[in-house]
């Protein structure tokens, strides 16, 4: 887990790495590319202001069909002139004046030109008067794109092995043209030609290599400082990475500790449950077997607790009142038996609390006749926890009693007539004997 974060976090810095370089890598190539536009809209713009200017001092010719200038060595009298008047004329003085044409003018110029500038420029046609003024592939070329509509060619082209931004605009026939070139068949608005202009590149080339190495440069330092700013970054990610690793690890161990502990504790609540589920089975199967007991007595009983409530009763009891053990639950003894609010005062409940002692109690029900035991439940210290309240029908055994009685009774005067009769007195005392014997007392008779 650790070495993967580790590994997601150094895949994440080397993307991230990679993208600011191709960041600084495309921000770097779209300045550069803009430098070189620029550098070639700079060329564009000179070739451009170099043309007008052309185009201005041929005007000034054009605009005097032509100028006279002394004929010298170097400016002798322009052969294609041939046939147009007064090509030649003599001041007063005597001195030879030539017409000089718009472009024997600008030849000159241009002548100038080549020896203090690198900017070349040149007036050719399709159809030139002079060999010399026949096109180059470059200017041929834009001179046909003119006849096809095209206003202006521009575009880098190499001339003797330099590279030049190279320029040209159509040049239109005008009337003050006509004068010299209508024998050619030219008309108004015809292309006549055009000026191309070279503008070489090298020097401009050399500002915007600077500007580049300046552009590549700052790029440079900016990538290097990104990176490091990542480096750094990646670095302190990686240690508070690690260190929350550490604190990680610590709180799985805790949790692991924790997991533990839940897990004993399960196991020990699982043997607290079934112990008390075994518990419960045992008070159940031993309440179960108290009630069975408590129901083969032969007596209605009850267990008081000390407040003198019933706590339990048996099978008898509920027979005996006609309520369920449910209902008698929790009531004290004396609203069962006796359906009082109180006790009776000479209640063996409340005697036996005293006494500590069982205390019995003779009580006429209805028709019945009840023998009322209290016996204390005494704790191992001796103090009292309940009673166990046995409500005995003696009914049987009186109505025994009195019979017995009214026998006696009988026996008695049988007795007093019999007296002399030895052997029926033996017998009766003997009769005597058993029915005392029956109601538990003492022979009377010795046999
Ligand atoms: C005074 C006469 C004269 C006038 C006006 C004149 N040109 Fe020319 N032009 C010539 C002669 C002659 C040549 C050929 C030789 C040369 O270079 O001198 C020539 C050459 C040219 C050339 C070079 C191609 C070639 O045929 O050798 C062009 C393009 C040209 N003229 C355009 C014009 C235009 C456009 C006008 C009007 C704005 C004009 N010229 C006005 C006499 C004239």
């Amino acid at each position: 887990m650790k070495t993967r974060q580790n590994l997601n976090l150094k895949k994440y810095t080397f993307a991230l790495a990679m993208g600011w370089t191709l960041i600084m890598v495309a921000s770097l190539i779209w300045n550069v590319s803009q430098v070189k536009l620029e550098t070639l809209e700079t060329a564009h713009i000179q070739a451009r202001v170099a043309h007008e200017k052309d185009l201005i001092y041929r005007r000034w010719n054009t605009d005097h069909s032509g100028v006279y200038v002394p004929v010298t060595e170097k400016t002798k009298p322009n052969p294609y002139l041939v046939g147009i008047p007064e090509r030649e004329i003599t001041t007063p003085a005597g001195k030879l004046l030539t017409l000089m044409n718009p472009a024997y003018m600008i030849r000159q110029v241009y002548e100038l030109e080549s020896d203090i500038s690198d900017v070349r420029s040149h007036l050719t046609s399709l159809k030139p008067i002079k060999p010399e003024n026949t096109p180059d592939p470059w200017e041929r070329k834009a001179l046909e794109s003119f006849e096809r509509g095209e206003k202006e060619v521009a575009s880098l082209d190499s001339i003797e092995g330099r590279e030049y931004f190279r320029f040209m605009m159509p040049f239109y026939t005008e009337k003050g043209c006509l004068k010299c070139h209508a024998k050619q068949g030219y008309k108004e608005n015809d292309i006549r030609g055009g000026i191309s202009v070279s503008i070489p590149m090298t020097p401009l080339w050399n500002v915007s290599t600077a500007a580049t190495w300046r552009l590549t440069l700052i790029h440079t330092t900016i990538w290097i400082i990104g990176l490091a700013g990542l480096m750094i970054g990646y670095v302190r990610i990686n240690k508070s990475e690690q260190k929350r690793n550490e604190a990680e690890t610590e709180l799985e161990k805790a949790y692991t500790n924790v997991e533990k502990k839940v897990e004993e504790r399960t196991r020990e609540l699982q043997k607290e449950i079934e112990e008390r589920v075994h518990a419960e089975q045992t008070a159940q199967e031993f309440a179960m077997q108290w009630q069975t007991t408590m129901d083969a007595v032969g007596d209605a009983m009850y267990i008081l607790d000390i407040n003198n409530k019933i706590l339990r009763s048996n099978k008898l009891m509920s027979e005996l009142f006609e309520k369920k053990e449910s209902e008698m639950i929790g009531k004290h003894c004396w609203e069962i038996v006796h359906g009082r609010k109180t006790p009776l005062p000479e209640c063996p409940v409340l005697r036996m609390k005293e006494t500590l002692k069982r205390e019995n109690f003779e009580l006429a029900i209805g028709d019945r006749w009840y023998d009322i035991a209290v016996d204390p439940l005494l704790n191992d210290d001796g103090t009292l926890m309940g009673a166990v309240h046995i409500i005995r029908d003696n009914t049987g055994r009186k109505l025994v009693e009195e019979k017995i009685k009214s026998q006696l009774d009988e026996l008695v005067r049988w007795q007093k007539l019999m007296l002399n009769r030895e052997d029926r007195v033996i017998e009766l005392k003997k009769e005597v004997n058993e029915l005392l014997k029956q109601l538990g007392k003492e022979n009377r008779y010795r046999n």
